[in-house]
């Protein structure tokens, strides 16, 4: 029995060896060199995988090289019995912490004015704000929204959450369903979006919700290009609604040389790396999830197809 890698645009080698260390017993292929479509367990995926499910019949899960699995859902003739599991990469909530508090800071402390100002040679001193006067809001709770909630407020930010169902963190103000979305929207002064992409979430950062943020916020999208409608944001960037964006992730990726949000002046891109993959602890877990797989043990981070996260 075989795993297929099948992982858009990321090198297979050092991938298939670190897996290999760590289940020595299993056959690796990498997608379309797979001997025995009959053989393949277990698919290991990433990007838009062109294959025709119907000719893997003994396919055991779809595992996601991502936390997200919008690409395995969007897979077509998906046999939806078969589980889907996402990555349990602790690494991934290491480098969101660090992507999100170094752009939460940037905002907050006007770290943005002062790179202008530098190209201009000004020395201008910028109002400084205690974070307990700033408010952060955190679409999503989930494995990184969560990380992220507890490290700002250790920095004494005042934040908010917003999730589909409720929850208590210490010290978060928490937010859920449609009838939360105002409430949270209406005091977030940086918005960091953490949301998976569903048919719920979808274009949710548009030009009605955006107009709801106070006016000057900044807005961190380190989740899907799908979440945010880029020409509402645009829009309200120019004229002032919004101060600014840092953005990870794109409704197209590579973000196309021509896209405006590449040279606007309150923008910062960058290309889909808030949180990298470990190569040596993601490979852990997907070995401990074939291991769960194999002896019938419960699967850790399962997906609700339904729900789509
Ligand atoms: P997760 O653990 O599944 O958490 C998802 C969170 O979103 C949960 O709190 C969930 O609410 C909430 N949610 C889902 N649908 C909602 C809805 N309709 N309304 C309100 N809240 C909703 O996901 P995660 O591991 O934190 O990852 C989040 C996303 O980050 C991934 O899906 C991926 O797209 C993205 N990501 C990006 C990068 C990068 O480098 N840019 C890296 C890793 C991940 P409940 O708590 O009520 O279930
Ligand atoms: C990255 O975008 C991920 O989903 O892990």
């Amino acid at each position: 029995m075989s795993l297929v890698f099948a992982c858009v645009d990321i090198p297979a080698e050092p991938w298939v060896n670190a897996l290999q260390k760590e289940l020595p017993d299993l056959e690796i292929e990498v997608w379309p060199n797979v001997k025995n479509l009959d053989e393949v367990e277990f698919a290991l995926l990433w990007g838009n995988w062109n294959a025709d499910l119907t000719r893997f019949p003994n396919l055991q899960a779809f595992l996601s090289l991502g936390a997200g699995v919008d690409h395995i859902l969007a897979l077509d003739h998906r046999p939806p019995h078969i589980p889907i599991v996402r990555l349990g990469d602790p690494s991934l909530q290491t480098g969101m912490v660090e992507f999100v508090l170094y752009n939460v800071l940037r905002f907050h402390r006007n770290f943005q004015k002062y790179e202008k100002q530098q190209s201009e040679t000004l020395w201008v001193e910028q109002p400084q704000v205690s974070p307990s006067n700033r408010s952060v809001g955190l679409m999503g709770l989930g494995s990184l929204g969560t990380v992220c909630a507890n490290a700002l407020i250790n920095l004494g930010f005042d934040v908010l959450g917003w999730s589909r169902r409720d929850k208590e963190i210490d010290k978060v103000r928490v937010f859920s369903g449609g009838q939360g979305l105002n409430k949270f929207l209406t005091q977030s002064e940086i918005i960091v979006c953490l949301l998976p992409l569903t048919r719920k979430t979808k274009n949710i950062l548009n030009e009605e919700n955006l107009k709801k943020l106070p006016p000057g916020s900044f807005v961190i999208n380190a989740a899907r290009g799908g979440h945010i409608v880029e020409s509402d944001l645009l829009k309200l960037l120019d004229d002032g609604h919004i101060g600014g964006a840092a953005l990870d992730v794109f409704e197209m990726e590579p973000l196309p040389k021509k896209n405006l949000l590449w040279s606007h002046p309150k923008v910062t891109v960058t290309p889909h790396v808030a949180a990298l993959v470990n190569l040596e602890s993601a490979a852990k877990a997907i070995s401990e999830t074939i291991y769960c797989c194999r002896n019938g043990l419960p699967l850790k981070n399962i997906v609700d197809p339904i729900e789509g996260y």
